[in-house]
């Protein structure tokens, strides 16, 4: 390598470093952040999403994920950032933005979420009434996201705000987020990337303990998993779970059946997606992936003890993971509509 090369490598690696603590020490935001400018903000979310969850509570699960997805879009891998290509994204609310975004989730029918979409422009509507141009989409999911656990029995938390929404909004070609088939290696590298720990991973996989999935996202487990014809299945997968879900997922091209996640107590928010795992009913690839590691492992034994620190845990990983990519103080806008950027 040549000096200057070298030099030029070193910088990038410098700024690399930067960038990184950047996005992982969310600067600028803080908790309560509108308790001056809008001090009812969190009271007006709270309010619209407990009506909405009195008349459809199965949103719940659609709506904690869709944080999960804002944050965790188009952060692209630390080698692309090196090579000057990446595009760092995060919890920016342009997963609620229309056009290309509404479509270009590949990994699911987009019906529940379009459901959840809904809720979103409904909040923001609430918000807008009170305190114009104030609250931004960024931060209606992250209140959001934690309003749906309390709805569910789930731990409350404080949430940090101050989040300001970005103006891209042709994700089509960069959808990147970990799929459901996705190795213990490929899980821990993706959380990295994101400035998220190895206990982010297996606290926030703890969200699949409420919600329902698409058969297609793992009914590869359930047939020709190898390639060896029909009847090969997943060797990690509990032979009675699948005999069941065999019966809800008929073929490989069910792609509109829907599963509870964590069966028997998909409403709730509580340790048993944990009790689950090492039965080997975890329902993908990447909740078995858990076992995998010693790290992952004993947290998901730990997690299911008398006084686990789970919930704790939860609300420090989900403040964690609403850090990535946030933008602040003069960067972006706040939106007038959730599902637009302004003019
Ligand atoms: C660790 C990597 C993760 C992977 C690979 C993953 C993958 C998936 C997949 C494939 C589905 C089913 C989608 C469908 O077919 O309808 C799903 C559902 C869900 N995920 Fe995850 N997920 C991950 C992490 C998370 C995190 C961090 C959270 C939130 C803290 C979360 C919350 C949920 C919820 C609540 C649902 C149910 C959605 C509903 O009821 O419609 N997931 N996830
Ligand atoms: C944008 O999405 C919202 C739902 O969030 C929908 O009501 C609206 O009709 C959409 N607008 C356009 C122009 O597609
Ligand atoms: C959801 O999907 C079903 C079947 O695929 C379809 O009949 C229904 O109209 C869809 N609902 C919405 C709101 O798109
Ligand atoms: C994990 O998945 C990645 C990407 O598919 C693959 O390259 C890697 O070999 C896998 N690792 C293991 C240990 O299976």
């Amino acid at each position: 390598m040549g000096s200057q090369k070298f030099l030029a490598c070193f910088f990038l690696h410098f700024f690399l470093l930067l960038l990184v603590f950047r996005l992982s020490v969310g600067q600028g935001l803080r908790i309560g952040f509108y308790s001056t400018t809008c001090p009812n903000a969190e009271a007006i979310v709270k309010k619209s999403i407990d009506q909405v969850m009195a008349v459809a509570p199965s949103l719940a699960g659609p709506l904690l994920r869709m944080h999960f997805h804002d944050c965790f879009i188009r952060v692209n891998n630390l080698p692309h950032l090196v090579c000057g290509s990446g595009n760092v994204l995060g919890c920016d609310g342009s997963i609620l933005l229309n056009s290309s975004t509404h479509q270009a989730e590949k990994d699911a029918i987009p019906n529940l979420s379009l459901r959840g979409y809904g809720t979103i422009d409904r909040v923001k509507s609430a918000l807008e009434k009170e305190c114009p141009g104030i609250v931004s989409c960024a931060d209606v999911l992250a209140i959001v996201a934690r309003d749906v656990v309390v709805a569910t029995k789930g731990p409350y938390y404080e949430v940090e705000t101050g989040r300001r929404d970005g103006r891209v909004s042709n994700l089509a070609d960069a959808n990147n987020l970990l799929p459901p088939f996705a190795n213990i290696t490929t899980l821990k590298l993706g959380f990295q990337a994101r400035g998220l720990s190895v206990k982010d991973l297996v606290v926030l996989s703890g969200g699949h303990t409420i919600g329902t999935s698409h058969c297609s996202s793992f009914s590869n487990r359930l047939y020709d998993f190898s390639g060896k014809g029909e009847t090969d299945t997943d060797p990690t997968l509990d032979p009675n779970y699948i005999i069941r879900l065999k019966t809800r997922c008929r073929s490989l091209s069910d792609t509109t059946t829907l599963v509870e996640m964590d069966p028997g107590s998909f409403k709730t928010f509580d340790t048993s997606y944990y009790a689950l795992l090492p039965k080997r009913r975890g329902l993908f690839q990447s909740d078995a992936a858990l076992l995998d590691d010693s790290e992952t492992r004993a947290y998901v034994h730990e997690a299911t003890t008398d006084g686990s620190s789970f919930f704790k845990d939860f609300g420090v990983s989900m403040v964690n993971m609403g850090r990535i990519g946030a933008l602040t103080s003069s960067q972006g806008e706040i939106r007038r509509v959730c599902y637009n950027v302004n003019y």
